[in-house]
């Protein structure tokens, strides 16, 4: 496989979001031959039983369709309260439904960005253990964790840091070798 298309979600909704920049940065330090979109969970709603008897939302659908065409998932969640956000939790479950799930086999890859001392380390765990039943593939190395956000970051949201900027240029590209082996 030449090209790898990769799809990025962050688990936060926020416009200043450091894990949404996170992505924007991704774009910029991708290795050759790899593509990076990234979609905006804010559209899915939240998940109900009674919603999906009637028909998968649009939202949903079209996010399903885009995991499925994506060669691997790279995924940035913040940490609340020691596990990760709804909106990310939320996304995953729709995504997770049915024996059509597009996740089964889907490498994947994680980071975190967080304004404190463990850069999300909690909530990146608790998101490795729900890659067990969603049948994922994460990348195990390099693991990245953005601590202390707010320094790492421009107040345009560009990520400054130089030895983040490296550790995220290493993770793009073990994600991509991943995909090609
Ligand atoms: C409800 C809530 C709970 C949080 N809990 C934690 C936490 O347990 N650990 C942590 O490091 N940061 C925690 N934070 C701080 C977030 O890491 C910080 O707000 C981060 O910037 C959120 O990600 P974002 O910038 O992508 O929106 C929490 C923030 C919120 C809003």
């Amino acid at each position: 496989m030449s090209q790898v298309n990769i799809l990025g979600f962050a688990g936060s909704l926020r416009q200043a979001s450091y894990n949404r920049a996170a992505l924007r940065a991704a774009q910029e330090l991708l290795p050759k031959g790899a593509s990076l979109e990234v979609v905006d969970l804010a559209p899915i709603p939240f998940f109900n039983e009674d919603l999906e008897a009637k028909g998968m939302p649009e939202a949903v659908l079209e996010f399903r369709q885009k995991i499925a065409a994506a060669d691997a998932l790279l995924i940035a969640t913040p940490e609340y309260n020691y596990s990760l956000p709804p909106v990310l939790k939320n996304a995953l479950d729709w995504a997770s439904r049915g024996a059509d799930s597009p996740l089964v086999g889907k490498t994947v890859g994680i980071m975190s960005a967080s304004t404190g001392m463990f850069g999300g380390a909690r909530a990146q765990y608790h998101l490795r253990q729900v890659c067990v039943r969603l049948n994922v593939l994460p990348l195990n190395q390099p693991e990245m964790f953005i601590t202390f956000a707010a320094r790492k970051f421009d107040e345009d949201g560009k990520l400054t840091d130089d030895r983040t900027r490296s550790h995220l240029a290493r993770l793009l590209q073990a994600l991509v070798v991943q995909v090609r082996q």
